[in-house]
């Protein structure tokens, strides 16, 4: 679905050229779901911008596959503060010009499947951050994408709310068979939900391991030992990449 290789991203400043990326490769099968994970700033939102489509200006080749549906759920949720929840989770449908019924069935489906549908006439504003957070990942999933891309989607929710939202994610993605890259600083969640988990060294981003959990999408993974032994070993891997930069 997604081959990456060699992917350099170098932003143009004021100050001078900003290394993001510095040689990325990795695949991601059709399907799969994969977490990308790695310190603040290390790239992983120009990651994301690059499979969107939004940022053409990089070197290296990154291929996704032919006529993908791709949604993309932004950092900092990306909502329009002058349309209400109902309006900003109809506007790509409105966008892609669908017919209005087909437009109302999704919209409310998406809405009543993550709590919002109560919601629907208020405005961002008054909206808690986990709640813009989940007309955000609303929003995309109208779309019906093939590709799913987020950006930690999950960050401002609390604890219980997060799992059974990722555990909502892991049943959307069963469903649907789409392929998911997702970013996260939890390295749980990078586990819990990516059957490849994608290590990112500090900024300019490398890879530096990739990790498989062949059990993501069952349900009992979190409670499984295995899954205490993933998290340990992918945060020694983090330190030790933070120290090998640090000096
Ligand atoms: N538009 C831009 N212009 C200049 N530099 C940028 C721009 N966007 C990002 N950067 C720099 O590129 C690097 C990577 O940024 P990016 O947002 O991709 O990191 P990140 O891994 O998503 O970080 P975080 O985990 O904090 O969200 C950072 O050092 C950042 O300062
Ligand atoms: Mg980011």
């Amino acid at each position: 679905m997604i081959l990456i290789e060699n992917l350099k991203v170098t932003y143009r400043t004021a100050a001078g050229p900003v290394e993001a990326l510095a040689g990325v490769s990795f695949a991601v099968e059709r399907g799969e779901s994969c977490a990308v994970i790695g310190p603040s700033g290390c790239g992983k939102s120009t990651l994301l911008y690059v499979l969107a489509g939004l940022k053409q200006d990089f070197e290296g080749k990154v291929e996704v596959a032919g006529r993908t549906q791709i949604a993309l759920i932004l950092q900092h949720f990306g909502l329009l503060p002058w349309k209400n929840v109902w309006e900003n989770v109809a506007l790509g449908l409105k966008v892609r010009r669908l017919p209005p019924q087909e437009v109302e069935r999704r919209v409310s489906f998406w809405l009543k499947n993550l709590g919002l549908y109560e919601l629907r006439y208020l405005y961002p504003a008054q909206l808690s951050g986990g709640q813009c957070q989940r007309v955000a990942i609303a929003r995309a999933l109208v779309l019906q994408p093939d590709l799913l891309l987020m950006d930690e989607p999950f960050s401002s929710l609390d604890a219980l709310t997060r799992e059974a939202l990722q555990e909502t994610l892991l049943e959307i993605w069963q469903e649907t068979r789409c392929t998911i890259v997702l970013v996260t600083h939890s390295i749980e969640e990078a586990v819990f939900l990516g059957q490849k988990v994608v290590l990112l060294s500090p900024r300019p981003g490398r890879v530096v391991a990739v990790y498989t959990h062949p059990l993501v999408g069952d349900k009992s993974w979190r409670h499984h030992p295995d899954f205490h032994l993933a998290c340990t070993r992918i945060r020694q891997e983090l330190s030790r990449a933070g120290e090998a930069k640090t000096g």
